[in-house]
C-alpha cells in the first residue's frame, strides 16, 4: 500500500517535470504587437543599417554604401522622399559637400539637438560630423593611428571597432570603444545642445512680435472703453455697461481702469 503510494507520488512528480519540460518553454508572446514595412530598402537600392529620428526627419545609415539618407518624418508609405544626406556612396576618408564626402562602411551614428549627425567611422578610426547644413568634418581621430590616446582632435585616436551615443544631459558623445575596452566622453559645443537653434529664433521673434501686439491691443482697448468705466469723468456713459463694469476708484481717485492701463503701458 505504502510503495504504491510512493509510486503514485513518483509517477505525479515525473510528470510533472514532463510537463515542465514540454510547456515550460522561454518564449512569452505579449499581445497586441504588429509589424509592417514602410520603406523597401530594394527599390531605392538602399540597405537600412541604423536609424535615428531627427526633429523633422529620419536619418538613415546604409552602411554597405557609406551614404547616409534622410526621410521626412512620419514616413508616408505613399510617396517616401529619400534624400542623399552625405556620402558620394564609394568607401574612403573625404569630408566636405555631401556629395563629395567618403565614410568607411560606419555602423553607428548619432544625432544632436541642432540636427547636427555625429558619425562612428570605424574603419577610418575617427569621429566624423554632418553638420545640419550638411558639410561633413572630422572632429576627433586619426586616420593613419589606431589607439587609445585622449586628447583633442588628431592626437585622440580609437580602435577600429566603436559606438557612439548623444547624451543631452551632458552635451557629450559617450564612445563605447570596443576595441580598446573603454568607455570614453567627447564633450560638444554648448550651441550643439540647443534645440533647433534656427527654430529657436523663429520662435522668439514670434513670442517678441505677439507681447507687442497684445501690449498694443491692450492699450487701444483701454483707451476704448476708458470713457465708460469712468463713473466720476462725467462723460457720457452707455447705463448698460456702467452695471456691469463699474470700476471703483482706488485711493488716489483713479479707477482701476486708468491703473490697468498705466501697468499695460509699463509692462511694454
Ligand atoms: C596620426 O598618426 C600618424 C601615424 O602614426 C602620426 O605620424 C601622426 O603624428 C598622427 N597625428 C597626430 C596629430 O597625432
Amino acid at each position: 500500500m505504502a510503495s504504491q503510494f510512493s509510486l503514485l507520488i513518483l509517477i505525479l512528480f515525473l510528470f510533472n517535470l514532463a510537463s515542465i519540460h514540454v510547456t515550460g518553454d522561454q518564449i512569452m508572446l505579449e499581445d497586441g504587437y504588429m509589424v509592417t514595412t514602410v520603406l523597401d530598402g530594394h527599390k531605392l537600392n538602399i540597405n537600412p543599417h541604423a536609424v535615428q529620428l531627427r526633429s523633422s526627419d529620419i536619418v538613415v545609415l546604409d552602411s554597405s554604401h557609406s551614404v547616409f539618407y534622410t526621410l521626412p518624418f512620419p514616413i508616408s508609405q505613399a510617396s517616401v522622399m529619400v534624400k542623399r544626406l552625405s556620402g558620394e556612396g564609394k568607401t574612403g576618408y573625404i569630408d566636405g559637400e555631401p556629395g563629395l564626402a567618403r565614410f568607411n562602411k560606419p555602423k553607428s551614428f548619432a544625432v544632436d539637438l541642432r540636427g547636427n549627425v555625429y558619425v562612428a567611422d570605424q574603419q577610418n578610426h575617427a569621429v566624423r560630423k554632418i553638420s545640419n547644413s550638411g558639410v561633413t568634418s572630422t572632429i576627433v581621430g586619426n586616420y593613419s593611428q589606431t589607439g587609445r590616446q585622449d586628447g583633442p582632435g588628431k592626437t585622440a585616436t580609437f580602435s577600429s571597432d566603436f559606438e557612439v551615443l548623444f547624451v543631452p544631459q551632458i552635451c557629450a558623445l559617450l564612445i563605447s570603444d570596443h576595441g580598446n575596452q573603454l568607455l570614453r566622453q567627447i564633450d560638444l559645443k554648448p550651441e550643439d545642445c540647443v534645440i533647433g537653434s534656427q527654430s529657436a529664433l523663429g520662435a522668439v521673434k514670434f513670442w517678441v512680435l505677439g507681447l507687442a501686439l497684445s501690449c498694443l491691443l491692450g492699450i487701444v482697448m483701454g483707451i476704448a472703453t476708458r470713457p465708460y468705466v469712468i463713473p466720476h469723468t462725467g462723460r457720457l456713459q452707455t447705463p448698460s455697461f456702467q452695471q456691469d463694469m463699474e470700476a471703483l476708484p482706488n485711493q488716489s481717485g483713479e479707477s482701476s481702469t486708468d491703473e490697468l492701463l498705466r501697468r499695460q503701458k509699463r509692462n511694454c
